[in-house]
């Protein structure tokens, strides 16, 4: 049940950067990494020192360890490399606060770093400090000649801070959901939007589709090669599962149906008891949840979070259809407007198309920055997938996750786009997980 901390991979634009001037392409990423690096801070300002330091199970991290790891990662894969002057801001960081990569060495074990209480948070804070200035001259002084594979360097750190900026969220919520005073993360939180407009099913015909990224924007070594597939005649949700729908799987005895589940599904339903998806609490005999906001009385319109993929394939099973493959998924993505919830934070609104309702070019709705929806494909490598040269982003993790699209309310818009591929084992629900169904023929 290990959960990769995000990591690195090399494609940063390149095919765009030789056609602008230097100092652009200088001025575009030292604004970006400014926004970045705060919007981290801004995140972390909601806690408290106390907050901070707390793990509540082992997959998740501490606020001040996901603060200090992606500093880290600035200073381990840009600064070290890269910037013969830039002297380490403490030789005992990076055993502290490398996360899983074996080839960058030795470190910390994962369920222990809520016992890191020293460094404190002032210290990462001047750790960040000490990074933030070393990046910004690197970023400034970099001879125009190796300015391209550098930057793009700074480009995917960008990214890793901003997934870590949403696993931040994600661990702080469920520390929060441990603690019997229901704590409030941000009040002026606002949810996912209940699901609007006509519902039922659309059809996505059978055919030879495209899969996978291409361009030169930003992807991650297993969203490539792009490459054909072909799909069946598929009818899949305009909408996604609601949490009414959940209420009348409890309803009809789905917890307790053992024909509904998976053999390691049932498995786990029996060993956690499970009764209600993650974050979910009885109050006044009235199913309520916690949220960002604290804790909220469930609304049946919205859609439901916080379910396994153990839970969304039981579900599915129940209700007579099944779960979207990756490639079903990604085609009814196309065309897909952003969600764009911004729930959290405002750095980089620029780069939101447009939000709200609108339907894919399939007519499915709120596909992407919604909620993270599973997918009944198993994480593995495209045909001809090329690891990048840190190799250890998407390899170590092939063969036992499932492959979750679409981004949630809280996932960066910058990093929003249907070929996205996230990952978790089947047994988690601390994510804003969710799904839809689809029927073959
Ligand atoms: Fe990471």
């Amino acid at each position: 049940m290990v959960r990769p901390a995000m990591s690195p991979a090399t494609r940063g634009e390149p095919a765009r950067a030789p056609q602008r001037p230097i100092d652009e392409i200088r001025d575009t990423r030292l604004r970006a990494f400014r926004r970045v690096r705060a919007e981290t801070e801004a995140r972390a300002a909601h806690l408290s020192a106390e907050d901070q330091i707390v793990q509540s199970m082992e997959d998740a991290s501490p606020a001040k360890w996901h603060r200090a790891h992606v500093t880290w990662f600035f200073e381990q894969f840009l600064l070290v490399p890269h910037d013969p002057a830039y002297r380490i801001f403490d030789e005992r960081f990076p055993f502290l606060f490398n996360s899983y990569y074996v080839a960058a060495g030795p470190r910390h074990a994962r369920p222990q770093r809520g016992l890191i209480t020293r460094p404190n948070g002032e210290d990462v804070s001047a750790y960040r400090a000490h990074v933030d200035a070393a990046v910004e001259r690197l970023i400034a002084q970099i001879p125009a000649v190796e300015a391209e594979r550098v930057l793009a360097i700074v480009e995917i750190g960008l990214h890793h801070e901003q997934q870590h900026q949403e696993l931040l969220v994600t661990d702080i919520l469920h520390a929060f959901a441990q603690n019997p005073t229901d704590p409030v993360y941000d009040a002026n939180w606002q949810p996912p939007r209940a699901t609007q407009g006509p519902r039922g099913y659309v059809e996505v015909p059978a055919g030879i589709h495209a899969i996978g990224h291409e361009g030169d924007g930003f992807c991650f070594d297993n969203e490539t090669p792009s490459h054909d597939e072909l799909i069946p005649r598929v009818r899949i949700a305009r909408h996604l599962i609601t949490n009414g729908e959940w209420l009348e799987f409890i309803g009809a005895a789905g917890y307790t149906t053992p024909s509904l589940w998976l053999s390691d599904g049932w498995a786990t339903v029996q060993t956690e008891g499970w009764q209600a998806p993650g974050h979910w609490r009885k109050k006044s005999d009235a199913w309520h949840m916690m949220t960002l906001g604290g804790l909220k009385p469930v609304d049946p319109a919205a859609p439901v979070q916080h379910v396994s993929y153990y839970e969304a394939d039981a579900f599915a099973r129940f209700a007579g259809k099944h779960l979207p493959s990756e490639a079903e998924w990604e085609v009814a993505a196309r065309g897909a407007p952003i969600a764009g919830h911004l729930g959290l934070g405002a750095a980089d609104t620029a780069d939101v198309g447009a939000l709200g309702e609108l339907d894919s070019q399939w007519g499915c709705r709120q596909m992407v920055g919604n909620v993270w929806e599973w997918t009944s494909t198993a994480f593995g490598p495209y045909d001809g997938f090329v690891a990048d040269p840190y190799k250890e982003y998407s390899e170590p993790w092939f063969g036992d996750h499932r492959v979750l699209r679409g981004g949630c309310f809280v996932t960066q818009p910058r990093l929003l786009r249907p070929t996205w591929r996230n990952f978790y084992t089947p047994d988690r629900r601390d994510v804003w997980a969710g799904f839809r169904t689809c029927a073959i023929g």
